[in-house]
């Protein structure tokens, strides 16, 4: 049999270029050596996602309950029985997949791809048998891997990366985590939320690097207020693992004298590398770069002839939906037609309570680029809605250019962060000016109320400030 195309992985840039290749009517085929959906459903988004919503819905119970009439008794952990409601959310997601493959026709191979030349992927099967495959084109979609952290072994039971710390069997009395990045705080609230004391040792000088200063601000005080402990400026230089309480040396960043922090388990969330393990990419030619990332062209292809690549092993932010839009162009690209992907509208969500929200240019980057912009901030206390469900916490913030008035960035902070920056992107994606936003009606009573507030206040003029 040979295809038009060849996916090799199938999380969300692998499977959703699939199905998007069959729509146009290539024949196409996909190879994942493990389940359905990649890191997203099966370790990822889907899991730490099932888990953020009930360990929130536990800690609501607990605390606000009461203050809303609800008298119910104080809330029990059946973790086993979580972890199955999480297990059911992935195994709901794969078999959608699954599902997905056949209607649009797609042959789905189990097994580890690799590619002999262009144009010939091997698949050698569980069983250890192998077959080749023959394809007009390939398409690299093999995602990502844990970034390791020198010194400091990784056993997925008491030093976990996310994947471990999806499946405790336990809630530690005291969790380390290595990095106050995106799953240092989203998996480190899941564990507060149900019992765990929660420490977050960060190398640089606050959370969430890369986003918005009075965003990372904001956000360290109310993780801080929910009981996290957060040690900055500071490294694990090592992990004692022979006594029955982890032993964590901790030093600070620019060196000088080391601390000892006990803990039951070490999570290590430090970064994601990209995963080309037994590619075959070296025989075939294809370069990476300095990061280990395959390189690409603005149409995603790689140095060799038919041979493309996009998500996470590819430059750019490591997010499900960037992975899923660079499978829809580069499937489009293949079928003749004119892929794209807006790279200054990628939306990043951090899943915690509250939600933080971005998308577009922060502050710091305007700054550095020397463009002159007006900031519209509204805050949560003001907005109706907010106040009625007594989550008042956060604000949003819009940033747009001096002269033009377009908007360059939209950051919030606050609860449902991540849907209300869905508006955000598409008039960013539309060119819109904070004018549009503020003269566009919302209705009442929405947390989104409060974007359209930050875009009024853009031009001094917000209502309910
Ligand atoms: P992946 O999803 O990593 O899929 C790659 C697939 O390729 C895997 O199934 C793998 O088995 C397969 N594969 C690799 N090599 C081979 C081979 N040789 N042969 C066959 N198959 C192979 N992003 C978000 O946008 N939102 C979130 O909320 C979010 N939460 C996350 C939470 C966690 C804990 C983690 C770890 C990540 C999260 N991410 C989130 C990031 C997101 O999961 C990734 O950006 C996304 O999965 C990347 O998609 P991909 O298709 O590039 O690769
Ligand atoms: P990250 O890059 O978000 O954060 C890593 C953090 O670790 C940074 O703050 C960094 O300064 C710190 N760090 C690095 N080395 C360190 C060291 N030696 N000691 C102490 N701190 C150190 O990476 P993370 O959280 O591991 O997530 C990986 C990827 O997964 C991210 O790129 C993210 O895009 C994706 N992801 C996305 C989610 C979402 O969209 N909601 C959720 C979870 C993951």
């Amino acid at each position: 049999m040979s295809y038009d195309l060849i996916v090799i992985g199938t999380g969300p840039g692998g499977y959703v270029c699939a199905i998007r290749a069959a729509q146009l009517g290539l024949k196409t085929a996909v190879v994942e050596k493990t389940s359905f959906g990649g890191t997203c459903l099966n370790i990822g988004c889907i899991p730490s996602k099932a888990l953020l919503h009930a360990s929130e819905l536990f800690e609501e119970a607990g605390h606000s309950f009461a203050k809303m009439g609800i008298g119910v008794p104080a809330p029990k952990l059946d973790l086993p029985t979580m972890l199955k409601f999480k297990q059911d959310a992935i195994d709901g997601n794969v078999k959608g997949v699954d599902f997905l493959f056949k209607k649009n026709k797609i042959d789905a191979f189990i097994g580890t791809g690799r590619i002999t030349a262009p144009g010939k992927v091997e698949v050698k099967g569980n069983d250890g048998k192998t077959q080749t495959l023959e394809t007009k084109n390939i398409v690299i979609a093999t995602g990502s891997d844990v970034a390791k952290l020198r010194g400091i072994e990784i056993d997925e039971k008491r030093i976990v990366s996310s994947t471990g710390a999806l499946s405790l069997d336990k809630v530690p009395e005291h969790l380390l985590v290595i990095g106050a990045g995106v799953i240092g705080l989203e998996l480190g609230s899941v564990w507060r939320r149900i019992g765990a004391k929660v420490t977050v040792v960060e190398f640089l000088d606050g959370v969430l690097p890369g986003m918005d200063g009075e965003v990372r601000k904001q956000a360290q005080r109310l993780f801080e207020k929910q009981g996290m402990t957060f040690k900055l400026s500071s490294k694990v230089t090592g992990v004692d693992t022979s006594g029955k309480k982890l032993k964590a040396t901790i030093e600070p960043a620019k060196g000088g004298a080391a601390e000892t922090i006990e803990a039951d388990i070490v999570l290590v969330s430090t970064g994601r590398v990209p995963y080309t393990e037994n590619l075959g990419l070296k025989e075939a030619g294809v370069t990476l770069d300095e990061r280990g990332r395959v390189t690409v062209d603005h149409h995603y292809a790689t140095n060799v002839p038919g041979i493309y690549a996009i998500g996470d092993v590819i430059v750019g932010p490591m997010l499900a939906h960037k992975a899923e839009d660079e499978g829809v162009a580069v499937a489009e690209i293949l079928a003749g037609q004119a892929g794209h992907v807006n790279y200054d509208v990628i939306p990043g969500v951090v899943y915690t309570m509250p939600e933080i929200a971005a998308v577009g240019k922060s502050e710091e980057d305007l700054k550095a680029a020397g463009v002159a912009y007006n900031v519209g901030k509204f805050p949560f206390t003001a907005n109706g809605r907010a106040k009625a469900n007594q989550q008042t916490d956060g604000f949003v913030k819009i940033l747009a250019d001096a002269k033009t008035d377009r908007v360059l960035g939209v950051h919030i902070i606050g609860s449902d962060a991540g849907n209300m920056i869905a508006e955000a992107c598409v008039a960013m994606e539309f060119g819109a000016s904070a004018e549009d936003i503020a003269r566009t009606c919302h209705a009442h009573p929405t947390l989104p109320e409060a974007v359209k507030e930050a875009a009024l206040a853009v031009a001094k003029r917000a209502i309910h400030m």
